[in-house]
């Protein structure tokens, strides 16, 4: 009797918690089958669930132990298996056929998307658009570096005109279709906007991409969805989705490769060295672990670093100065701050991007 009320409850339970827990967030993109699958399979294996469980609790108590009663052994049934096959059988072809069909449309890429590319790292994203001619330059990693962040080669003319996004932002026009394609430049890292349900690995060495049509303008979170690391959690990009005109302007705003590195430095009326050191932080993954606005993350916030004095986790103090910093970036375990995890990587860096890098943490305090 207990039992087949804890049956009972169990599936009660479970419906509950499934109507009355958050659902999907809105869908944002073309992708309303992939919705229709999901909720195919839930509605599916959820009513199995509850037929198989309240059937269960009937059986408990309907077969229980009863005085003068005797189970009859019964070895085989080809009628009742025959039936079990083939209502399974059609089970499993509901379930799978559909997502058959998305798939099919999932790998089959309109002709007139969008390509733009994501590159993941720990812990961070940046975007390249292919500029006027629609073709990006070739790529190799061997040619990145703080200047060439995307190891474009300088060679390729396609290359010339492609547009760099090297922060976490990318835009996207509203109603057309994008092919995303993905590189990582470490481990494996994910590309996933909810609210455009497709979600695929960026893989060291390999080129993957994904597809979706955005439906709706809007502000949408991009998280990497496969853990990377200490970071993976901070490795978070925001994509916007906007009308066409808008989306021009804003990548007509964006730097060119051919010009990104001659002009790096120059436009901005900054000192060139801290210029050079935001760049590094960015490409060097810093970002990933160390923000520029006081809050925490997975390291020390550099904002107003310079000149405080810091708790290490020994017990002890230290003044934050050049040779702090020096020291921290090249042998990171040494002076470990308070509450942080000993998790960054030693860097070796050469005399003059150690400076720039210096020079842009102190210029994020303002004294120097
Ligand atoms: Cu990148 Cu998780």
């Amino acid at each position: 009797m207990l039992l087949a009320i804890g049956l009972v409850v169990v599936v009660i339970g479970t419906v509950l918690f499934n109507f009355l827990s958050p659902s999907f967030t809105p869908l944002a993109s073309n992708w309303g089958q992939i919705d229709f699958t999901l909720n195919l399979t839930i509605a599916m294996t959820g009513i199995v669930f509850v037929v198989i469980n309240l059937l269960m609790a009937y059986f408990v108590l309907r077969y229980r132990q009863q005085p003068g009663k005797k189970a009859a052994f019964e070895p085989e049934n080809k009628k009742l298996e025959l039936w079990l096959i083939g209502v399974t059988a059609i089970g499993v072809v509901v379930l799978l056929a559909p997502g058959l069909f998305v798939y099919s449309e999932f790998v089959n890429t309109p002709k007139d998307a969008l390509v733009v590319e994501a590159v993941a790292q720990q812990w961070q994203w940046s975007f390249r658009l292919p500029g006027q001619d629609g073709e990006f330059g070739k790529t190799s990693i061997s040619l990145i570096n703080f200047q060439n962040p995307f190891g474009i080669d300088p060679e390729d003319p396609n290359g010339q005109d492609d547009v760099l996004v090297p922060g976490n932002e990318i835009h996207l026009p509203l109603n057309r279709p994008v092919k995303v394609l993905l590189r990582s430049k470490d481990v494996l890292h994910d590309f996933y906007v909810p609210e455009f349900r497709v979600k695929m690995d960026a893989i060291p060495g390999a080129i993957s991409s994904l597809w979706f049509t955005p439906t709706k303008a809007g502000t949408y979170e991009l998280a990497c969805a496969e853990y990377c690391g200490l970071g993976h959690h901070t490795m978070r990009g925001v994509v916007v989705v906007e009308a066409q005109q808008t989306f021009q302007d804003w990548v007509a705003a964006q730097a060119i490769f051919s010009e990104e590195v001659a002009e790096a430095g120059t436009n901005t009326g900054q000192d060139p060295v801290v210029v050079l050191g935001q760049q590094l932080a960015q490409t060097k993954g810093c970002l990933g672990c160390h923000t520029t606005d006081g809050t925490p993350s997975v390291g020390p916030s550099w904002k107003g670093l310079f000149g405080k004095q810091e708790s290490l986790s020994d017990g002890t103090t230290v003044a934050v100065d050049e040779a702090y910093l020096a020291e921290s970036i090249a042998d990171p375990s040494a002076k470990v701050v308070e509450n942080f995890p000993p998790a960054m990587p030693p860097y070796t860096l050469n005399e003059e991007d150690l400076e720039a890098i210096i020079a842009y943490i102190k210029s994020l305090t303002g004294n120097d």
